[in-house]
């Protein structure tokens, strides 16, 4: 038997047992004549003490171990003279009285502490070193705790886990596919699902009413913090459902995570917002509702004052930011730079300062009176003491998301934004279809399998613009904290709607058989009404873990070019494997 207890395990009541443990050596230090070892597991540290006078063979091998040596050590659990109250195991250490070298380790590249040493790329390339230490220990921990609660909730509600395949065809998620290769069909390529979306919606018309599957997505996109190029969903769908339903179970859902493993309480129901509030009073469809600081319309109150920027814009709006009254001038310069940024895209940030003392100072004094500012102030709520920021533009819904922008940087830079408070809601009331004006054309919003509303189908076979603009979906986003943790929609059921929707959106019919042939087909074999849902499961663990970050929530994560520095992938094939793919590549990329 390598060991009677794990390094996390042993307490006071302990005292006088003979136990065995095994584990890594965090470090090993000498005092006095005495040898302490910090040993480490999965479960945490027991300090080891091999005394002055142990036999010199024992001294000897406790004093050549080198970090992250692979030990068993046997001994005597001793309450400790000097507690220490950070470890668990803090009470007691094992006096030792026998050690046995399990196996040797290089000096590591990185101190394998809580707080380590090692940069981003050090660490990514010896992740499974990296993945030794407390805090990336806890987030795996969080991740297996979330994924056995979606488990037992969905599985007391009636649903299957049933895998699909990951070898498919193009999904419609919208961005990039992986592709592979096909060796028995050449020229031909399978694509990497970006979900299951399909796949799940012919199950509900094989009869399967309650799906779900932790499953793994693969999208070509460029990757952020909450983004990465494969990364995990809770799929879920449910026939002869209406929307309500769907929110109801999947709210649910989300209270049992937040009460199992968080101890926290949402409210109940969640709070719910339409796409068209969200947009006008947060610039964002996955707003942060953790403060206020919400955007007011004041293009009325600015018109006609002979401000040729404010007077040719069709829409302007403005936040007021509490207590920012007293920015300097550099402060603001800084921050004009900041919007001024492609990242937020506006041409200049006009402020006006309401000091706690009453007087006012804004950018825009010479186009305005006091009175006329004051007005403005009132629109947009502010007191005494705040700053507003006012943008304008030619696009209204381009204006308030660099509003929104400004919004989230300000909640960061005041320290609004807590990442142990949680605010989540639902964002319902899509818009089904946006149009883009570099292409002409449609898109679906959330995609092309999203039913319109009922009473909105009329607009949605029309030809008009306008009115398909119009058109809204029984589209909902479980939004928490600023970031868009899921979504999901009602389902169009019937191939002449499901046509008319590849129709709106410019797909020919040929192309739509040759995509989408298989399920247009499968709808005529009587599919029920359905819908569901997906939540990004990175996301869910980042974020109840207090981070924005879901690299360190996933195992073994590629870094921002989409590489996996520790296998050193993607990388090249050689000949073989190429041309038993028929594969001839234009250009060879230098060795
Ligand atoms: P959607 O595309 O909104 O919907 O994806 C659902 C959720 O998946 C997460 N997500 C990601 N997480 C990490 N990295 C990524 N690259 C990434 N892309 C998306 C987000 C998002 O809310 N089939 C539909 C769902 C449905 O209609 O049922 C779908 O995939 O948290």
């Amino acid at each position: 038997m390598y060991r009677t207890h794990t390094c996390g395990e042993l307490r006071a009541e302990n005292k006088g047992q003979k136990v065995t443990l095994a584990g890594w050596v965090q470090k090993a230090r000498k005092l006095g004549g005495m040898t302490f070892i910090d040993l480490r597991d999965r479960y945490g540290i027991t300090q080891l003490v091999v005394e002055a006078d142990a036999p010199a063979k024992l001294v000897e091998t406790a004093t050549s171990l080198g970090r992250e040596f692979v030990i068993q050590a046997t001994g005597e659990v001793l309450e400790r003279q000097s507690k220490n109250e950070k470890l668990p195991t803090g009470d007691i250490e094992i006096k030792v009285s026998e050690i046995k070298v399990l196996n040797k380790a290089a000096i590591p590249p990185f101190t394998i502490e809580d707080n380590s040493d090692g940069g981003d790329d050090l660490r990514m390339k010896y992740r499974y070193l990296d993945l030794r230490r407390g805090p990336l220990k806890e987030s795996l921990t969080l991740r297996h705790r979330l994924a056995h609660e979606v488990r037992n909730y969905l599985d007391a509600k009636g649903f299957m886990e049933i895998e699909t395949p990951y070898l498919i065809k193009s999904t419609p998620e919208g961005a990039r596919d992986f592709v592979v290769p096909s060796r028995m069909n050449p020229g031909e390529f399978y694509a990497l699902p970006q979900s299951p979306q399909t796949f799940k919606q012919l199950l509900m018309v094989a009869g399967y009413d309650r799906y779900f599957q932790i499953v793994r997505c693969f999208r070509d996109e460029d990757l952020r913090a909450d983004r990465q190029p494969e990364f995990t969903q809770i799929d879920c769908e449910m026939s002869f459902v209406e929307q309500e339903d769907v929110l109801g179970t999947f709210e649910g859902m989300m209270r049992s995570l937040f009460k199992n493993v968080l101890g926290v309480d949402i409210p109940n129901p969640l709070p719910r917002m339409s796409w068209f509030d969200a947009m006008d009073k947060y610039g964002s469809d996955k707003p942060d509702i953790r403060f206020g600081m919400t955007i007011h319309e004041i293009t009325d109150a600015v018109k006609g004052k002979g401000f040729s920027v404010l007077d040719d814009a069709a829409y302007v709006g403005a936040i007021a930011v509490p207590g920012a009254a007293e920015y300097t001038r550099k402060q603001l310069d800084e921050l004009t730079e900041w919007v001024k940024r492609p990242q937020v895209g506006a041409k200049g940030l006009i402020y006006i300062k309401l000091s706690a003392d009453g007087s006012i100072k804004s950018s825009i004094d010479k186009f305005y009176s006091p009175e006329e500012i004051k007005a403005i102030a009132d629109k947009v709520e502010a007191r005494p003491g705040d700053l507003i920021f006012v943008m304008s533009g030619p696009a209204k819904r381009k204006v308030q998301t660099m509003l929104g922008v400004l919004r989230i940087e300000m909640g960061n830079r005041l320290g609004l934004r807590n990442p142990k408070e949680f605010a989540p809601l639902w964002i319902v009331d899509f818009p089904l279809l946006e149009w883009d004006d570099e292409t002409q054309r449609f898109y679906a919003m959330h995609h092309p399998f999203t039913a319109p509303k009922p009473e909105h189908e009329k607009w949605f076979y029309s030809n008009a613009k306008e009115d398909l603009e119009r058109v809204c979906a029984n589209a909902y986003d479980f939004v928490l904290n600023g970031t868009e943790l899921g979504g999901g929609s009602i389902r169009i059921h019937n191939a002449d709607m499901q046509k008319r929707m590849f129709e709106v959106l410019g797909i020919s019919p040929e192309d739509a058989e040759y995509k989408f042939g298989f399920i247009i087909n499968a709808f005529k074999f009587g599919a029920p009404p359905h819908g569901g849902l997906a939540f990004g499961f990175d996301r869910v663990c980042a974020l109840f873990g207090g981070s924005d970050s879901i690299r360190d929530y996933i195992a073994f994560p590629k870094n921002n070019q989409g590489r996996d520095v520790m296998i050193d992938s993607p990388s090249r094939i050689d000949q073989e494997q190429l041309d038993e793919l028929q594969i001839d590549l234009k250009s060879a990329p230098e060795a």
